[in-house]
């Protein structure tokens, strides 16, 4: 297979009003990250000379996350053929070279996979391929999609959009996907003849595939399964997409070693990382960020996010874990315990009601229920260093910047503000008064009380 250079245009420059929100369509996240980023990652594996993505005027968000790809603006949204022409100018250099092929794909379709991409540039490479290629596939039901006619051999006849259909057209099952590869010089020469006489007045980029066939040089077809190139068009179809990446990552994590006790109730990120061994009980949600190494049993209703998890180490039920939080092998972090941007050492424990904030816990420390870091004194956060082995009574609030030292022992409900040395005992709390039987006085005083009343 003789191997040539590949550009990749990604189209993002639509203006997704059937989403109605004020982010752009390809910015909403679909397990954790853009759209237009799992796109990225699909086109990545190609390892392409170029990506170029197109995008609207003022669409800085959308540039400023499709960093490294470079971007190239469409000034209006006339269609998806108009798009790729605004990708040309960019191309130009690799354009010159005979060889390089031109992939369009859409920034609205995250669960097209490597794998088919691949398949789509392998069919460039088969002796006697045809110079375009499109992608289709067969949906249960067809809804607007454009259909796709073959001629008697197999290659496209046309596509014809929803809107141009007629009833007999709309019956065919077989939905063109919109991802297009093909000759870079080929592809622009048909772009560049298309016209926008149609129901929607725009330059689709579909009607190659006719041009192409007039010509007498018909485009091949190549099938995926209809899940992948699911496009988002509103937030029905974003939620059916989610639900699909959310299965895909559940059997991601299960094929890598994990027990998910009820994977339907476990919601992951498109980064989540899952050691060996690792359980996770129903109802946990991972955020962002997150890894967790070997043998880690998670227990229901924990969120975690940014955080990263040690050997052996147990979480929940309910435990909180937010961006910056390490927690160290075999440490237990309990119910209600939240722990941001600190450390937890190895056999640490925060069992119960803690904050633990802007902090590093020595190893075997014990926190007491409770606990409280006072990290922000309302104008910046503050360091809480405790020591390996110390342990802090319940209910203690410790005043930020602070420390307890290793081995030291602080009595349960005391506001620490000052600093305490290793191996030492601290205490702050007002002294306990007990007057003997004055609880029984008061409870016959009231008694007698009542009876006067009464009479
Ligand atoms: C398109 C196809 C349709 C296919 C479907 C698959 C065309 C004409 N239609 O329809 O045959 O079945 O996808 O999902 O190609 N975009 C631009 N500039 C524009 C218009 C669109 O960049 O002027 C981008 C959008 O941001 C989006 C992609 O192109 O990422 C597809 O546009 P969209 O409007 O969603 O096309 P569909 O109606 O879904
Ligand atoms: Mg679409």
């Amino acid at each position: 297979m003789s191997e040539r250079n590949l550009a990749v245009v990604i189209l993002a420059a639509g203006k997704g009003t059937r989403m109605k929100s004020d982010l752009p369509k390809v910015l909403h996240p679909v397990a954790g990250k853009p759209m237009l980023w799992h796109v990225q990652a699909s086109v990545a594996s190609l390892s392409p000379e170029e990506t170029i993505v197109v995008v609207a005027p003022g669409m800085t968000d959308v540039e400023a996350a499709a960093a490294p790809s470079r971007c190239a603006v469409q000034a209006k949204p006339l269609g998806t053929g108009h798009a790729v022409a605004a990708a040309r100018e960019a191309l130009q250099p690799l354009l010159s070279l005979v060889e390089t092929d031109v992939l369009v794909v859409f920034g609205d379709t995250p669960l097209l996979t490597g794998d088919t991409l691949r398949r789509m540039v392998d069919a460039r490479s088969e002796p006697a391929a045809p110079d375009i290629v499109g992608l289709a596939f067969r949906p249960d039901d067809p809804a607007h999609y454009g259909r796709v006619i073959l001629d008697a051999a197999g290659r496209i006849e046309k596509i014809v959009e929803f809107a141009d259909a007629d009833s007999a057209q709309r019956r065919i099952d077989l939905c063109n996907a919109g991802i297009v590869i093909g000759s870079g010089r080929r592809l622009f020469d048909l772009i560049e003849r298309l016209g926008s006489d149609n129901a929607q007045g725009e330059y689709y980029l579909t009607d190659i595939f006719g041009l192409a066939h007039e010509e007498g040089r018909p485009a091949g077809v190549v099938e995926c399964p209809a899940e992948e190139v699911l496009g988002v068009n509103s937030r029905a179809d974003l939620a059916l997409v989610e639900s699909v990446m959310q299965d895909r990552l559940r059997r991601r994590a299960m094929a890598e070693g994990a027990t998910l006790i009820d994977p339907s109730t476990v919601w992951l990120s498109a980064d989540t990382r899952l050691g060996r061994d690792v359980t996770v009980h129903p109802s946990v949600c991972f955020g962002p960020g997150v890894s967790i190494g070997d043998r880690v049993e998670i227990r229901s209703f924990s969120h975690l996010e940014g955080a990263k998890v040690a050997d052996g180490a147990v979480l929940g039920p309910f435990a909180r874990l937010r961006p910056g939080a390490r927690v160290g092998e075999d440490a237990h972090v309990g119910n209600f315990v939240e722990i941001k941007n600190a450390e937890l050492g190895t056999g640490a424990k925060a069992n119960h009601l803690s904050y633990i904030g802007d902090a590093s816990v020595g190893a075997a420390a014990n926190i007491g229920a409770g606990t409280i870091t006072c990290n922000y004194d309302g104008f910046a956060k503050h360091h809480t260093a405790i020591g390996a082995g110390a342990f802090i009574g319940s209910n203690t609030a410790l005043v930020a910047p602070v420390s307890v030292g290793p081995g030291a022992l602080v009595g349960a409900g005391s506001t620490i503000t000052r600093d305490v040395p290793g191996d030492a005992l601290a205490v702050e709390r007002s002294e306990q008064k007990n007057r003997d039987g004055l609880a029984a006085r008061l409870r016959e005083e009231r008694r007698a009380a009542k009876k006067s009343k009464a009479g």
